[in-house]
C-alpha cells in the first residue's frame, strides 16, 4: 500500500464511514459473548516491515474464537507435518456453518481446520503429555504469532464451556467415526479455551502480519512457523476460512481470512501486510458485517486481489 501517512488515512476514513453501520446481530449463543457492545469497532494493518496502523477500537480486548483456527492449525502442521495432519482433518471447502456435521464417509475426517468440527481435532492433535500442555503449547504458539504473551478471558471460557454442547456432539462423532483420537471433555476443553484467548484488533493484525510474512513476526523478528507452513495455512483459509461465504469472499475481497463468533476477521495480503477488524454485529454466515465491508473496499481500492 501507499505512504504512512496514506494508510493512516485511509483506515481512519474507513473506519469513520464504516462506524455507521448498523446491520447483523452480537452472537449470543455463548451468553458472556451477547454483552459485547454492538457499536465497537477497531482496524488494525502491519506491514512487512512491523509498521502497526490502527484506527478506532483497535486495543479493544476481544476472545480470539474462530479467529485461532489457522494458527493452531499451522501448529499442528509445523509440528506433524502434512500428511500427518490431513490423515485427520481434511482441506475441502464445507459449504456449510461454522458448526455443522462434518464427517467424510468411511474416514470420518472433518472437512477442514476452519469449522468446529476439524478445529476440534487439530487442536487434538498438538502432541503433548495432557491437556494443560497441549493448551500451554497453544497459548504459547498464539503469543508468539502476537508478539506478547497473551492471557485467557475465564468468563468467557467457562460460559462456552457450560454451554458447548453442540460441540460435544461434534467431537462424540469424531470419536464414534474414529477421527478424534483424544478423549472428547479433554479435546472440547483444550478447544474452549483457546477460543476463549484474549487477543485486540492490532494483536490480531500482527497474527495476520505473521502468516502473510512467510511465519516470521514483522514486529518481534521472531520465526513462529516455517515458510511452506504459513503458505500452506493461506491456502486453507482461502478456500475455507470465511465458511460458507468462502466462494463471495475470494470473488468480491480475494485473499485467505478467518473470520469470529465475538467479531475479530483477518485477513493477509501475501508480503504485503496482515489486517483485521473487530466489530461483534455478525452477517447470517456469522462473519463480522463491518469487517466484511471494510475488506470488500480495501481490496477493490487497493487492488488487492490475488487472482
Ligand atoms: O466453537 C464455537 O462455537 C466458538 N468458540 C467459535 C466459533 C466461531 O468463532 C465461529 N466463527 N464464526
Amino acid at each position: 500500500m501507499a505512504a504512512v501517512g496514506a494508510v493512516s488515512r485511509a483506515l481512519a476514513e474507513l473506519h469513520a464511514r464504516l462506524a455507521v453501520v448498523d446491520d447483523g446481530a452480537v452472537a449470543d449463543y455463548i451468553p458472556q459473548l451477547a454483552l459485547a457492545d454492538p457499536a465497537a469497532f477497531g482496524l488494525a494493518l502491519v506491514s512487512m516491515d512491523g509498521h502497526r496502523y490502527t484506527a478506532g477500537d483497535a486495543l479493544a480486548p476481544l476472545t480470539i474464537q474462530s479467529v485461532s483456527k489457522p494458527f493452531v492449525y499451522a501448529l499442528a502442521l509445523a509440528e506433524l507435518g502434512l500428511d500427518a495432519v490431513t490423515a485427520h482433518v481434511g482441506a475441502e471447502p464445507s459449504g456449510e456453518g461454522f458448526n455443522a456435521i462434518s464427517l467424510e464417509p468411511g474416514t470420518g475426517r472433518p472437512a477442514n481446520p476452519m469449522i468446529n468440527a476439524g478445529a476440534i481435532v487439530t487442536t487434538s492433535l498438538i502432541p503433548a503429555a495432557d491437556p494443560a500442555a497441549r493448551f500451554e503449547r497453544i497459548l504459547a504458539c498464539l503469543s508468539a504469532f502476537a508478539g506478547r504473551r497473551l492471557d485467557v478471558d475465564e468468563a468467557v471460557y467457562a460460559s462456552e464451556s457450560r454451554t458447548g454442547d453442540r460441540n460435544r456432539a461434534l467431537a462424540y462423532l469424531m470419536r464414534g467415526a474414529g477421527s478424534l483420537a483424544v478423549d472428547v471433555e479433554e479435546a472440547v476443553d483444550v478447544y474452549f479455551r483457546q477460543c476463549a484467548v484474549r487477543v485486540t484488533a492490532a494483536d490480531l493484525a500482527v497474527m495476520a502480519a505473521t502468516l502473510a510474512g512467510g511465519g516470521v513476526n514483522p514486529v518481534t523478528g521472531e520465526p513462529v512457523v516455517p515458510e511452506l507452513t504459513a503458505e500452506r495455512v493461506l491456502a486453507v483459509m482461502a478456500t475455507s476460512g470465511m465458511y460458507d461465504a468462502a466462494g463471495d469472499w475470494l470473488l468480491r475481497v480475494g485473499l485467505p481470512a478467518k473470520g469470529g463468533v465475538s467479531g475479530g476477521l483477518i485477513a493477509c495480503s501475501p508480503a504485503r501486510f496482515g489486517i483485521a477488524a473487530y466489530s461483534p454485529p455478525l452477517d447470517a454466515v456469522g462473519n463480522p458485517v463491518r469487517g466484511v465491508l471494510a475488506l470488500r473496499e480495501l481490496s477493490e481500492r487497493y487492488a488487492l486481489h490475488l487472482m
